[in-house]
């Protein structure tokens, strides 16, 4: 189904997220116009431009609001305006609070199951409330929600589908969880574990990278609530709605990361990279990762310590290759993680490193998409170890990216992307030390034939399930869930009952 195909008839489509698609921002006194590079932003760009409508975000540029008509309006892509982004201002008291407080010091952690990160403050969750409302008046301000389809995105916006709903009760709203959803007794350790699940509940469709986080959202729901649960069929029956539950899982734009690794100009940004950051080694490695508690950094340094150690024949001739970005530092965990990921990055370095050899290579640079797509494809294997990861694209790009000699892909057992490519992986647990440097050891003895057989069928599910699969199951699903509803509500108003099946 292309994305012009929508059947929504009538109704709008209105995008909700954090993070807004396009930034104005002010570069030596000029407003430049900065699009953040890869992510989930720039692959619904398309299609908002396809089928126009309107995407609301949070502005962070400090040129938005300059750029930006007095509803905070701008037409957008700049190139050829087709659709509109409304920007949502927030005060630097709802930014500390709202995004760096609940979103990332309370569901961040507790989704990703580690409890002990979490800190839950009245603030944080005062905040939170308050810019969720925020974000539903000014979705209410742009459209009607009777004559749109609204899509949140991820878990800044727990609350807002509740809000649109007391407001409007016959609006469509939807949701795409982008992290993990943990387990009963994980949820249970936030304090308004109910809100959240009521919140969520708000929504006619819900969505998760996999099987496993849904049927831990229904698990949840039946213990929280007096609900009806079917799990079979994904759906709950809550306060007289019906809400279904998917899973949809992530993919990324394949072919265009398959077509930049194959290119000339990732032959010219491979040497490049490669003369700048001296990587003559024989064998590569790389790990790409923003800088989070979640990504099992340190833990992947751990085992690559005990790999030099434990087969020295790797020192001088294999080189790991650690592409960092920062993110969200002025959270304390994140400023540590940043502190101990590049203390441990020199520690090593001294202690194996030779006049003419650097274990791991430490690039906190932008690299841009061709720089990436050759480092991937000239990499042995790539390294993913999170100690919990919604998806987990990095590992998709890589395989996309493996357009000669066939790379190894070494990969945790915590991250949602094992459910689809495990089975073709090496399996790593990221806190068994001794097992992940044997591991990496086995990736480097691997024969071509061997990692042939593996990155074919790994190569065919991420084309296969790739960003347009995603966007496509995404939207049929919330096509058959809208016709039903309003199937469901005509009959309610001539009186026949009807039976909620998910066929
Ligand atoms: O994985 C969830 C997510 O929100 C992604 O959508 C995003 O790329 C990433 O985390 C970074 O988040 P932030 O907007 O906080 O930098």
């Amino acid at each position: 189904m292309s994305d012009t195909a929508l059947q929504f008839g009538n109704r709008e489509l209105v995008l909700v997220s954090n993070r807004e698609p396009y930034v104005h921002e002010r570069v030596d006194g000029e407003i430049q116009v900065v699009r953040p590079t890869g992510g989930l932003t720039s692959a619904l760009d398309p299609m908002m431009a396809n089928t126009g409508g309107t995407w609301v975000a949070w502005g962070s540029g400090d040129g938005d609001d300059e750029m930006s008509d007095e509803n905070g309006c701008v037409r957008v892509p700049p190139e050829s305006p087709s659709y509109d982004l409304k920007r949502v201002s927030l005060t630097d008291e709802q930014v500390q609070n709202y995004y760096y407080g609940y979103s990332n010091q309370v569901l961040w952690p507790m989704c990703h199951s580690d409890t002990a990160k979490m800190t839950p403050k009245p603030e944080f969750w005062e905040h939170y409330r308050e810019t969720n409302e925020h974000f539903a008046d000014a979705i209410r301000e742009q459209v009607d929600p009777s004559e749109a389809v609204i899509w949140f995105q991820d878990y800044h916006f727990a609350l807002a589908p509740r809000r649109i709903r007391e407001e409007c009760p016959d609006a469509f709203c939807m949701q795409f969880w982008h992290i993990p959803w943990p387990s009963w007794d994980v949820l249970q350790s936030c304090p308004e574990y109910e809100e959240l699940l009521d919140g969520l509940l708000a929504n006619d469709l819900l969505g998760f990278h996999t099987d496993r986080y849904c049927e831990n959202f229904l698990d949840c729901v039946e213990r929280a609530f007096d609900a009806e649960v079917d799990h079979e069929a994904g759906w709950v029956r809550y306060e007289g709605r019906t809400i279904q539950v998917e899973s949809f899982p992530l993919g990324i734009d394949a072919a265009e990361r398959r077509q930049l690794a194959g290119s000339s100009e990732a032959d010219d940004a491979w040497e490049s990279l490669r003369e700048t950051y001296a990587l003559d080694a024989d064998r590569l490695a790389v790990g790409v990762d923003r800088l989070d508690y979640t990504k099992g950094i340190e833990q992947r340094l751990a085992a690559l310590e005990r790999l030099w150690e434990k087969y020295p024949e790797r020192r001088e001739t294999f080189t790991y290759v650690q592409k960092a970005s920062e993110s969200r530092s002025q959270i304390d965990d994140y400023q540590r993680v940043k502190e101990n990921v590049t203390s441990e990055v020199e520690r090593i370095n001294d202690r194996f490193g030779t006049a003419t050899w650097q274990p791991i290579v430490y690039i906190d640079d932008h690299l841009s998409p061709v720089t990436l797509a050759a480092l991937y494809r000239e990499s042995d294997m790539v390294l993913v170890s999170s100690l919990r990861d919604g998806m987990n694209l990095v590992a998709k790009e890589f395989v996309a990216s493996q357009v000669d000699d066939p790379g190894v892909l070494v990969l945790s057992e915590l991250v949602g992307a094992h459910e689809a490519l495990g089975e073709w992986a090496i399996t790593v647990h990221p806190n068994d030390t001794e097992a992940f440097a044997d591991s990496i050891e086995e990736a480097l003895e691997m024969d071509e034939s061997e990692r042939a057989t593996r990155m074919e069928p790994l190569r065919a599910s991420v084309e296969e399930n790739d960003i347009e699969a995603w966007k496509n199951s995404v939207l049929q699903s919330a096509s058959k869930v809208l016709s039903r509803k309003e199937t469901t509500a005509q009959r309610d108003t001539t009186g026949t009952t009807t039976e909620y099946t998910n066929e």
